[in-house]
């Protein structure tokens, strides 16, 4: 699976550094042509020379060699990889990612990587434990890096606890898996909605949710890598998709997002509506800012907004497939039925605000997945990329 894939595998000063060596003869094994990156400190714990020997490239540290003055191109590397790989990562590495302060040709070389990024933390336990680490790595997981959780067991330090680095032969496993992939989606075109809308009041203020487009996003980049042409049509977010190939279009509004539906969904052969669309708009948009003149609040008229999955539904063809979801409070098994059925979907993903980790802005989720053909399964609490797994090994079985 790794031969003749690009692999930056990026090091820094802990330890565990001396593992890294290992990794890259993991991967120089496997066929990959790896390209070490370190930062300074790293090299007070392993030496160049033992990383070019094993690489068979020379190690990349400074921005320039001193001595012929060569300028090394982090832009050129970050381009020239299919994946990036920092092991160890120290606490300073993570703080320095996910705060984009790039002062060496690690961080400068992330900054520039289109690829996906691994990291894999090591460090003592207490530094690990640290609100800090865990904020900046919510950070960096949120920008769509992937974490390799540290093992728990004995440290440097003697003390015991979680923060020593995965063992090289799980992070290669880790990039083996990410590298075969699975390919059923090839050749199948998915449209995918996600994220609030917003409905303008006037120039400052709107009517919203608090979707956060995390579960579309992992449903997009599922897909994508499991081959899918896909088309994701976004409400306002934080996220950006990490796959190159996913074809994301912004909108704002629920007729925004209707109309790039309507725009996109004819050619394709499935469609995920994940999207928290706003059922009502305001009817009129104030071109000035509303003042707060008086005593009487304004009024604000609403008007139904266009139901995007009920459209799509009611048009699509023979072969098209159309998921839709149901966040519901209660009644939660009638609520998901009368949906799939007056939308006409061919399935829904049923997820419960009652159980938690469930629902908005959170990592995971829980569901249940109703077929129109009368299948019903239910799943345990999982991450969103595995929850995105789940619903589209339902939605090819359709
Ligand atoms: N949906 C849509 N367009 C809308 C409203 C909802 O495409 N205007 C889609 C959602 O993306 C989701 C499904 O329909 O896949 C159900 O959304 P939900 O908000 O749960 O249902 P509503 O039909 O709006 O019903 P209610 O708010 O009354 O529960």
């Amino acid at each position: 699976m790794l031969k003749g894939k690009h692999i930056i595998l990026g090091i820094t000063g802990g330890i565990a550094a001396y593992k890294s060596a290992s990794l890259l003869r993991l991967f120089i094994k496997a066929g990959a042509e790896v390209q070490v990156v370190m930062t300074p400190a790293a090299k007070e714990f392993i030496t160049p020379v033992t990383l070019s020997a094993l690489s068979g490239k020379p190690v990349v540290s400074e921005f320039f060699t001193a001595n012929t003055g060569e300028w090394h191109s982090h832009v050129d590397l970050g381009l020239w990889a299919d994946a990036m790989v920092i092991a160890p990562a120290t606490a300073s590495t993570i703080a320095k990612m996910a705060h984009g302060v790039a002062d060496n040709m690690l961080v400068t070389t992330y900054l520039s990587a289109k690829a996906p990024v691994f990291v894999a933390p090591a460090m003592d336990l207490d530094m690990f434990a640290h609100p800090t680490t865990s904020r900046n790595l919510e950070l960096l997981r949120s920008y769509g890096n992937r974490i390799i959780e540290p093992a728990a067991g004995e440290l440097a330090s003697h003390l015991i606890g979680k923060g020593r680095m995965e063992e090289p032969e799980n992070i290669f496993k880790v990039l083996e898996a990410f590298f075969a992939g699975r390919d059923d989606l090839k050749g199948k075109k998915m449209l995918v909605t996600a994220g609030p809308t917003y409905e303008k009041i006037d120039p400052v203020r709107f009517i919203g949710n608090y979707s956060t487009g995390k579960m579309g996003y992992a449903i997009a980049e599922e897909a994508a890598s499991r081959g899918a042409e896909v088309v994701l049509v976004s409400g306002p977010v934080d996220i950006t998709p990490v796959n190159k190939s996913i074809r994301l279009v912004k909108v704002e509004s629920a007729r925004e997002m209707l109309a790039a539906c309507e725009a996109e969904f004819p050619t394709c052969d499935y469609g995920v509506m994940c999207a928290a669309v706003a059922d009502y708009a305001p009817a009129e948009y104030a071109e000035s800012k509303i003042k707060r003149a008086g005593n009487e609040p304004p009024m604000i008229h609403l008007v139904k907004n266009p139901d995007i999955a009920r459209t799509l539904g009611m048009k699509k063809r023979d072969g098209q497939k159309l998921a839709g979801f149901a966040l519901e409070t209660d009644h939660e098994l009638d609520n998901a039925m009368a949906k799939l059925r007056s939308k006409n979907l061919d399935m829904i993903v049923l997820n419960s605000l009652r159980d938690k980790g469930a629902g908005f802005g959170t990592d995971t989720n829980k569901i249940t997945i109703f077929t129109a053909d009368g299948r019903e399964t239910a799943f345990a609490l999982k991450s969103k990329r595995e929850v995105a797994a789940d619903i589209i090994d339902t939605i090819i079985t359709l």
